[in-house]
């Protein structure tokens, strides 16, 4: 714990005012003080702190001189933190003060008019709204980036067949680029979760005050306006004391991450001896510091397991806010290490994965040999019994499940049972039904929109090119 003496600040007791003769315990500031955590809201600070002012002015509530005193300041500031010679005090508990106290250093006792018809409550709202607005919007752009890999991939891997699972058991056959598209939805729903937080949080809080608005005759459309904002938030209480726009943010960002999570796991089982679908670059893979044979997909499984920290995140905001009375409470400070790791996390983990996908290289042949496997032709087994015999589905299903178990009984593949022997169990199958127990037949035959054939493939992935990348 710092010795607060040792450390305290030009104007400190700033946020204390006259109503107190002591300063805080020790024990108070290691509870209290945020500006560790806030002050990567500087920029967003800055910029609200000058929309404020200018409205000021321009109703006449401060004077221009002032105005232009304070907006100087607000420059010099913004220009010494960017340069690293800004000295960030402890005993100013935040962002807000630290900036306000280093502005009446600067310009005087102008400074002091800054903070008329405003409060921490309505600037830490706005802050943080505008910093989660440019944080979901460089989200945006790298899942763009991360689907537009996985569509590049699709498309080489459009016609390559590999086992599509149920339960992890191979179910039918499927092909690559089918699978690769699935994800490219995945990470579609989550940027559209992106755009309708957005959506919500754009609305500005400044001019709300501590809680009940001001007498002064400020515009808050004005202020909106400046930082972007769609308009001003039309409740004082709701506006200092709503954290939606966080709960909401770390909702879509734990699924995104069970998203990269999945994603991540897929890429482990595909690099595993067992299924040896795929290998990793050197780039994204470790070694052993024993097994000098292995080649560890760690950047896979450090991406699923951050995903914990996301959810911890979420969990962390919404227990916070749950037993809150309205209007702001100290609570509420608490929200922003878990908005910043998560949005942290994330950034790091669809880039990894991103990375990932663009390096890895996939071993064809032994995931159309996989795709044989299991008898994961036999539903296409029953759907020619249906097709060509005018066999009920149920019917089929049934003749197939005989048909599987004598091949079983066998050791052999669907396809290495001689006519003789599928007629003994369905005198009406002849010999064309071998064109459907091919796996690449398989897949060929699924061309029902959204289904897995390759030239489906190839119309899905230029949809989704228009829809997600151009
Ligand atoms: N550092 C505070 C926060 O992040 C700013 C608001 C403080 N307001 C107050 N009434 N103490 O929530």
């Amino acid at each position: 714990m710092t010795a607060k003496s040792a450390t305290r600040a030009p104007g400190a007791g700033t946020v204390r005012g006259a109503r107190f003769g002591a300063q805080p315990s020790d024990l108070m500031d290691a509870i209290n003080v945020s500006i560790d955590v806030d002050k990567r809201l500087h920029g967003e600070d800055i910029a609200a702190s000058k929309a404020h002012c200018a409205m000021l002015v321009r109703q006449g509530i401060i004077s221009e001189a002032d105005g232009d005193a304070i907006l100087g300041g607000l420059d010099t500031i913004a220009k010494e933190i960017a340069e690293g010679r800004f000295s960030f005090h402890r005993s100013l508990e935040d962002i807000h003060m630290n900036v306000e106290s280093r502005l009446a250093e600067l310009v005087g006792d102008a400074a002091g008019r800054l903070h008329t018809a405003r409060s921490r409550n309505d600037q830490v709202a706005t802050d943080l709204r505008l910093w989660l607005r440019q944080t979901l919007d460089d989200m945006d752009a790298a899942l763009a980036g991360l689907q537009e890999v996985l569509i590049d991939k699709a498309e080489a891997h459009a016609g390559t067949v590999m086992p599509g699972f149920t339960h992890l058991q191979a179910a039918q056959p499927v092909t690559l680029g089918h699978h690769l598209l699935a994800y490219v939805e995945m990470f579609g729903r989550d940027r559209g979760r992106a755009a309708d937080c957005r959506r919500r949080l754009n609305q500005c809080p400044l001019g709300a005050a501590a809680l009940a608005g001001t007498s002064f005759p400020i515009d808050r459309r004005m202020t909106a306006e400046a930082l972007g904002f769609d308009g001003p938030c039309a409740n004082s209480l709701d506006a200092v004391s709503d954290r939606d726009f966080a709960m909401e943010f770390l909702g879509l960002a734990a699924v995104l991450a069970v998203h990269l999570s999945r994603l991540a796991e897929e890429i482990v089982l595909w690099c595993s001896d067992a299924f040896g679908f795929a290998r990793l670059s050197d780039a994204f893979t470790t070694g052993s510091s024993i097994m000098p044979q292995k080649r560890n997909p760690d950047a896979a499984e450090l991406v699923r397991a951050k995903t914990g920290r996301v959810i911890g995140a979420l969990t962390t905001v919404l227990v916070a806010m749950k037993g809150l009375p309205l209007a702001y409470a100290k609570d509420m400070q608490e929200d922003k290490e878990p908005v910043f790791d998560a949005a942290d996390t994330l950034a790091l983990c669809i880039a990894v994965i991103t990375g990932m996908v663009q390096d890895i290289a996939f071993a064809t042949e032994r995931m159309k040999a996989a795709a044989g496997e299991g008898y994961a032709t036999a539903t296409d087994l029953a759907d020619w019994l249906v097709r060509v015999l005018a066999m009920p589905f149920r019917e089929a299903h049934h003749v197939t499940g005989r048909l599987v178990r004598l091949a079983e009984q066998k050791g052999c593949g669907l396809e290495d049972l001689s006519l003789e022997e599928m007629g003994a169990v369905e005198a009406g199958i002849t010999a064309d039904v071998f064109d459907v127990l091919g796996v690449e037949n398989s897949v060929k035959s699924r061309t029902s929109f959204g289904g897995t054939a390759p030239d489906t493939v190839r119309a899905a992935v230029a949809e989704a090119r228009r829809r997600f990348v151009d």
